[in-house]
This record gives C-alpha cells, structure tokens and sequence, in this order.
C-alpha cells in the first residue's frame, strides 16, 4: 500500500482510509448473514428518519440537490470511513457497551492499521530519532473480571504524533510509526513508551471539512490514545485514551470522550509523563 506518499489532506487522508477499510473488512463479515426482515426492519427506520427530517425543517429542492452533490463528493473523496467514523460511530458503541462488563470503551475511528509489530513489555512504540512531543509512559495491568491478572494480553496501540497525525495516512511518517502490539507479562502487567499525542484535526479541505465549516462546527478531536486490548478467550475491548485539561476534550466533534477514559499524567523524577491505566476483559460470549 502507498498510503505514505498522499498529503496529510482530505484527499489523502480519506482515500488513505478507505482503501485500508477495503483492505481490512471482508465482504463476509456480516453481509450474507442478515435477514430480509432485518434489512427491511433498519432500512425502513433509517428512510423514515430521513423523511421526517425533510419534513420538520422544510429541505427545499435546492437543498436536496445539494445535499446530493456533497454526498457524491464524500464518496468520491474516499471520506466515507472518516465521516461516519466521526458522526456515527459514538451511538454503534453506545449501543455495543450495553451488553459490555469489561472496561469503558470508545470508537476505533478510521485510523487503525493491523499486523503491527509485536513488542514485550516493557515496550517502546516504534518513533522517529527525533521524534516530538513529550514522554509519556502508560502502566498498569490488564485483568478479568475478579481482578486476576490476564498473562500475555495484548495491548494493540497507535496514536498521532507531536502534530496530530497518524503513520500510514500523513506523508513522511515512517511505515509503523507510534503503533505497536504490546505484549503484557504473564501477571497481566504492562509498560509502553511513547509521546503525549496532539489534538487531532478532521482534515479540512474535503467534504467532511466542508460540512462542518458550513455548519460553524469545529474540527477538532482531543489528544488521544487508541488501544485494543485482547486475550484469547476474552471480547476484545476498543477504547481511547485521553488526558485530562487537553483541548477540546469537553467538545470533540466525534462525542468519544467519556469521563472514565480521562488520564491525569504526573511529571516523574525521569523527566517523563507517568500515568495508570488497568484494564478489565470479561469472557468472550
Ligand atoms: C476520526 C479520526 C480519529 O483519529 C479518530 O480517533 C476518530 C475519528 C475521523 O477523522 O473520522
Ligand atoms: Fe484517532
């Protein structure tokens, strides 16, 4: 994949996303399973929605084609991924998390590239020599739901830099850059090594960008972590992590902050940021 050599623009950034969504979601993964009853059930709900939207706020022709034209564009600049993963995807969690006993979880967004390298703890993500931003060190321990620590859990990670963008989607940033799988010891503890992330940016200058600066929306997302965190055996849990008084953090235009995911890092002796995070996988069902 070239996805390094787009421009950290809504045109690479959204086609970026798209192809590793192609590339990463097979046609089987839920297509062929769903009933008719079902398609009818949720398509039906969803046009009704749109009717009664046109309705209430009286869409005009003009608005409607327009409306047309944007989505055109949406889909020709590959921002599907971005676009649903920053409006939608917070209410497909909200829904997942209520049959959910494990950690608080959050969106995974469109930026989240698999076969990562494997690191043990402790483990330094993959960074530039000169990589930027301050030094941030996460611990803490992964454990069931009786407190007893999960031996060899993972903990996939990947974050944006100093500038607040992610390896694979900006141009110049190495193949694999601050992502890793980190390995947990056999007591479920961790360590990983890394940078304090900057706020993110939707990209501007596509359709998504477009919407919001029509709309007088901001743009911004806080600084954030992403992880998976697994266990043979154990449901995968999908979070982020944030750091409390960060920009935008009561305001992020994707709604995937909540107050449980909220670390407070403390300078340590060593010059670094130091915070804690365990995290609790119930069984798989
Ligand atoms: C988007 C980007 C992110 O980094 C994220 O965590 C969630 C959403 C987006 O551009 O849609
Ligand atoms: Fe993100």
């Amino acid at each position: 994949m070239t996805t390094t050599e787009h421009s950290p623009t809504a045109a690479g950034s959204g086609a970026s996303a798209s192809q590793v969504f192609r590339a990463t979601h097979s046609a089987t993964d839920t297509a062929g399973e769903v009933s008719a009853e079902r398609v009818d059930d949720v398509a039906r709900a969803l046009l009704r929605a749109v009717h009664e939207v046109i309705r209430e706020k009286n869409v005009t022709y003009s608005e409607f084609q327009a409306a047309k034209q944007w989505l055109m564009d949406v889909g020709e600049g590959g921002e599907w991924p971005l676009l649903l993963d920053v409006f939608v995807e917070h209410v497909i969690e909200d829904v997942a998390a209520r049959t959910q006993n494990g950690s608080v979880g959050s969106i995974q967004g469109p930026y989240y590239l698999p076969e990562q390298r494997r690191v043990d703890s402790p483990a330094t993500l993959p960074a530039r020599p000169d990589e930027k931003g301050e030094p941030l060190v996460l611990a803490g321990r992964v454990v069931d739901l009786d407190g007893n620590g999960v031996g060899g859990a993972e903990l996939d990670v990947w974050h944006a830099d100093d500038q607040g963008y992610y390896s694979g989607f900006a141009p110049d940033i190495p193949e694999g850059n601050l992502r890793a799988v980190v390995v947990a010891d056999e007591a479920g503890w961790f360590e990983i090594n890394t940078v304090r992330p900057a706020p993110y940016q939707i990209p501007t200058d596509g359709p998504t960008g477009n919407l919001i600066a029509a709309a007088g929306w901001h743009a911004w997302r806080p600084a954030h972590l992403h992880l998976f965190v697994q266990a043979p055996g154990y449901r995968r849990i999908t979070t982020q992590l944030y750091f409390a008084g960060g920009d935008w953090l009561d305001s992020d235009v994707a709604e995937a902050t909540k107050p449980e995911l909220v670390l407070d890092p403390q300078p340590g002796e060593d010059g670094r940021l130091h915070s804690t995070y365990d995290f609790v996988l119930e069984p798989a069902s």
